[in-house]
């Protein structure tokens, strides 16, 4: 699609260059860890080495002769003030420090407050804490067994491990379309526990002033404002209202939801704060993030698939048991103790389905954060792609017909799920025939085929998505009855210059660039001229932040809503100056004119000039607006994948020789940051799926708790993307917009196990667990006879 838009005025669908790109490329951003404030002090965490285990003493005295150590800090500390726990985004409880016991490997179990980061180290090394081993459950199955150890002994009614039972769809209806299919595949698999390696751990200044009474918290967080609430609404009884707390979120090396929660590591920074006056430092290391933070995944999924023998497919159905650690700290919306897990019936106009997922207490760390990915569609995803391959295969039917078989067709949208959602536009089936024609695939049919008949194995993988993104409309979505919806609040000075402000806040996804752009659009005042500003509660608007792609279809969405509220105003102004009625006028980038007399027209700075100086008598100065935007619907974008592998009988490597992803997420704002976040995004779903698992030992000890063992993708095992598109707008977003950040994360791991079982297929294999190692396909091909 052509921009709009002149260079100069850099709107929509132009390439233009990141804002922030200059500060972060010279090393000028300004992350927490750069915040240095006078008498700032230290924290480190002294952590469980066990999974599980009763805390039979805490002895601080030799750390607090370590020099420069000044407190510790336990659990009974802070029980003195009720803050040794803490809600849960999903109305569970967690441990801030423990009191009686710890539930997992690497929990925070003290804190020591020193004048320098070694100090806090040093006194860490000092604290001495006697442990008595409980019997640890890991495997979720055997925690559900009748007689096995209850983990959440702190809950007096528990009487067993299990948080929550969840179900979508009619059971009844969905088993009889089974008892009726001519044809039912099964299959068990398993999205392992994986945790996002941003650049940036997390962490904060707490700093609490004693005179004003106010706290601000520097913090990695994902979401300021519902931050600042919940501290108000758990620190409320100590004195902190939330009028005197201001959250914010400076410059964030990456987030991909694991900067959503609230870790107990802030909240006894704050609480050291408050205690002893002065500003107090925490920001962990790279092991505390992979080993204590929200982790993502661990679905154990059983999938059925019922279809004709045409391959029409008739009903799904699924069970999932979720593993969500000792305490149920999943980042969803309230609502979705599954997240959009619904979702799960995919591309495909599936007429029957039942989903159902029980979460389950484990002695692993909490979480279940949406890691790249709307609350569990990755998940989602992985099923339905999957299984519709294992289908596919029992049929002896070519995936890409079995899909284009069933996809919704186009003129069915917006179309209603059998599991209830309403996708608002779509058009699988032209966008999987682009990206078969991009990769040639029936040339590469028939070189598979002929390297198969010389024993070489060589796979193609598809993989049609349909995400859910944009939480969201109020009347679904909320986080601890906060609704779901989002901010703009855009001021025209009056040199026509603009301050706009989000509720969202990037993490490096190029917000600065693409809010101005939107405004640049809207109003036709350069994108250059549009300063946009996030993250800091004291002057953003309330919103819910940035995390499930849901930027764009929220605050994206306002900045648009907004800049037409100012353009509205300008409409007066403009029919004012040019002394005509406001009907006469018509609209064009950047400028009013009189319908007919276009050399009578006044620009957009000649107007904001005039909101200041000059503006009509009974109308209120200035040239502003904002927008709180509650969207009517989520945004559905989709794509599709085709992954190309050859796999080594030597090793059981497997090369990504070619991947070309065709990708939909309606009208574009910047066409190279979409193509960016898509790059980020396939190379964040290669690594699930060949590399990344975070596994746990018998004891609970963690196996992939550092980057020498938990394997993050290089550019040696990435390979060069292939990128395409299809336009298909959403019919009710303001511009058209929908999500993208997270497509690719959500698409790529289906593809390249596809095309991995598509290799081993002739030799009777219908499913490979992810991570897809070199080990792993080496024990099948030794299996199978065919290791080199
Ligand atoms: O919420 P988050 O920013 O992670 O996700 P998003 O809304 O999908 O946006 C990611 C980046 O892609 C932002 O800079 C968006 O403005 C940009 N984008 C775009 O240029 N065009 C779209 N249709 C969607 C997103």
């Amino acid at each position: 699609m052509e921009p709009k838009t002149s260079a100069q005025v850099c709107g929509m669908g132009h390439s233009m260059k990141r804002k922030e790109d200059p500060r972060f490329i010279r090393g000028r951003g300004n992350y927490v860890d750069d915040i240095q404030l006078p008498g700032m002090l230290h924290m480190d965490i002294v952590r469980s080495p066990f999974a599980h285990a009763k805390i039979k003493s805490i002895n601080a005295d030799k750390a607090l002769k370590v020099p420069g150590v000044l407190a510790v800090i336990t659990g009974e500390t802070l029980a003195k003030y009720n803050l040794h726990w803490m809600p849960t985004l999903m109305s569970d409880t967690q441990m801030v420090l423990p009191t009686e016991k710890v539930m997992y490997q690497a929990q925070e179990v003290a804190a020591v407050i020193a004048t320098d980061r070694y100090a806090a180290a040093d006194g860490v090394e000092a604290v001495e804490v006697d442990y008595d081993p409980l019997p640890v459950v890991v495997d979720p199955f055997k925690a559900l067994l009748p007689g096995a150890p209850i983990l959440r002994t702190d809950k007096k009614d528990k009487k067993d491990n299990r948080i929550f039972h969840w179900e979508a769809g009619d059971r009844a209806a969905t088993d009889q379309a089974f008892a009726q299919a001519d044809v039912v595949v099964k299959q068990d698999m398993y999205i392992p526990r994986i945790h996002v390696a941003s650049i940036e751990t997390c962490g904060c200044v707490a700093d609490f002033d004693r005179v004003t009474g106010k706290l601000t918290v520097y913090m990695t967080t994902q979401a300021p404002h519902a931050i600042r609430t919940v501290f108000a609404l758990v620190a409320g009884h100590v004195g902190l209202s939330e009028e005197k707390i201001r959250i914010v979120s400076p410059d964030i090396g990456g987030g991909f939801g694991g900067k959503v929660p609230v870790y107990p590591g802030y909240v006894i920074a704050v609480a050291a704060s408050v205690v002893i006056g002065k500003p107090v430092k925490w920001v962990e290391d790279r092991m505390e993030n992979l080993q204590a933070d929200s982790f993502a995944r661990d679905y154990h999924i059983h999938a059925e698939l019922a279809a004709k023998r045409d391959g029409t497919m008739t009903a799904l159905k699924i069970k999932t048991i979720a593993d969500h650690g000792y305490t149920d700290a999943a980042a969803n919306p309230s609502k979705f103790p599954a997240g959009l897990y619904s979702i799960v019936t995919g591309s495909y106009d599936l007429k029957r389905a039942f989903a159902e997922v029980d979460g389950v207490y484990t002695n692993k760390p909490p979480g279940g954060i949406a890691y790249r990915c709307s609350f569990r569609v990755t998940e989602a995803v992985h099923c339905i792609e999957r299984i519709t391959d294992v289908l596919a295969q029992e049929l002896k039917m070519d995936p890409a017909e079995l899909r284009m078989k069933n996809f919704i067709p186009k003129e069915k949208f917006p179309y209603k799920s059998v599991l209830g959602w309403e996708y608002d536009s779509g058009d699988y089936a032209t966008c999987l025939q682009k990206a078969m024609d991009k990769i040639g695939y029936a040339e590469l049919r028939k070189e598979q085929a002929e390297k198969r008949a010389r024993g070489e194995l060589m796979g193609i993988g598809i993989s049609s998505f349909t995400e859910i993104v944009g939480a969201g409309p109020s009347k679904q979505f909320d986080i601890l009855g906060i609704k779901m919806f989002d901010s703009a609040e855009i001021r025209v000075h009056p040199t026509g210059k603009v301050l706009a402000r989000f509720g969202t806040k990037s993490q490096g996804q190029g917000h600065e660039t693409t809010y101005a752009q939107i405004v640049a659009e809207e109003l036709g005042i350069p994108a250059a001229h549009v300063q946009v500003e996030e993250g800091d509660t004291d002057t953003a608007p309330y919103g819910l932040g940035t995390y499930a792609s849901r930027s764009t279809p929220t605050s994206g969405a306002a900045a648009a809503v907004a800049s037409r509220k100012i353009r509205e105003k300008a409409k007066k102004i403009a029919a004012h100056l040019l002394e005509c009625s406001e009907d006469d006028l018509v609209w064009e980038t950047g400028k009013f004119s009189v319908k007919g007399s276009p050399q009578r027209s006044k620009t957009i700075q000649d107007i904001a000039l005039a909101a200041y100086t000059n503006h009509p008598q009974g109308m209120e100065p200035g040239l502003e607006a904002t927008s709180y935007y509650d969207p009517p619907n989520l945004t559905f974008p989709f794509g599709s994948y085709i992954c190309v592998v050859d796999i080594d009988r030597g090793t059981g490597m497997v090369k990504v020789r070619r991947f070309v992803a065709v990708d939909d997420c309606g009208n574009i704002i910047n066409p190279m940051i979409v193509d960016g976040q898509i790059h980020g995004g396939l190379a964040m779903g290669l690594a699930p799926a060949l590399l990344e698992e975070i596994s746990y030992d018998e004891d609970g000890n963690v196996q992939g708790g550092s980057f020498m063992d938990y394997l993050v993708p290089t550019s040696m095992e990435t390979p060069s993307w292939e990128l395409d598109k299809t336009i298909t707008p959403s019919p009710h977003h303001p511009f058209g917009a929908k999500g993208v950040g997270e497509s690719a994360t959500v698409g790529a791991p289906p593809a390249i196990v596809n095309a991995v079982v598509d290799a081993l297929a002739h030799l009777g294999v219908k499913h490979v667990e992810i991570p897809i190692t070199p080990e792993r396909v080496w024990k099948i091909l030794k299996e199978k006879g065919v290791a080199e």
